[in-house]
């Protein structure tokens, strides 16, 4: 007896639970009804911002073709400066994940450095001179991505 008494006095604390929960998950799928609809005017300025984000991460997934075509070779597939041929070479490739590297220097000094190659900027002949390669514009892509191997992984926009 006790037994079902327990059991009714549990069940009836448990409804009004029961309610509330109901009430706020309908609110909750109104509320996300809502965002289907329109894009109202608040939230057009927060998605015009977004709009560079998006640019840089196709410049960097352009950029990545390049690297994995011509850079990773010697500078590794994540950019630690361990690729296939590194073994061989002296000095070896820097580590580009090493975030020091890139809050120091400028893209333009990248860029550089990468169209005219390591003695252009008093490093080793062993970094070739990419201009005749490479256009200015996978130049710029591929610094993107090079920036990207320090950097901590971040949402795509
Ligand atoms: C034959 C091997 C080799 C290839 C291929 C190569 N690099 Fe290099 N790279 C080097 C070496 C060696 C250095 C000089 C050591 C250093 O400072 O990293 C260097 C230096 C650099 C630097 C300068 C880093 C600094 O400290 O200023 C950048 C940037 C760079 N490489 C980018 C690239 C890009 C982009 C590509 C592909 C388009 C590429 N490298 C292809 C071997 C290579």
């Amino acid at each position: 007896m006790n037994y079902r008494r327990g059991f009714s006095i549990v069940l009836m604390g448990l409804l009004p639970a029961i309610f509330v929960f109901a009430f706020l998950a309908m609110s909750w799928v109104r509320a996300r009804q809502g965002e289907g609809g329109a894009v109202p005017p608040s939230q057009i300025e927060k998605l015009a911002v977004r709009q560079p984000l998006g640019a840089r991460a196709q410049a960097r997934n352009r950029g990545r073709v390049v690297y994995d075509h011509y850079c990773q070779i010697c500078h590794g597939e994540h950019g630690r400066g361990n690729g296939f041929n590194a073994s061989e070479l002296n000095p070896r490739p820097r580590d580009f994940t090493n975030a020091q590297l890139w809050q120091g220097t400028s893209d333009e000094r990248f860029q550089y450095a990468i169209a005219r190659g390591g003695p252009s900027v008093g490093e080793s002949v062993l970094m070739p001179a990419w201009e005749h390669t490479l256009t200015e514009q996978q130049i710029r892509d591929v610094i993107v991505y090079l920036r990207s191997f320090a950097a901590p992984a971040k949402p795509q926009g």
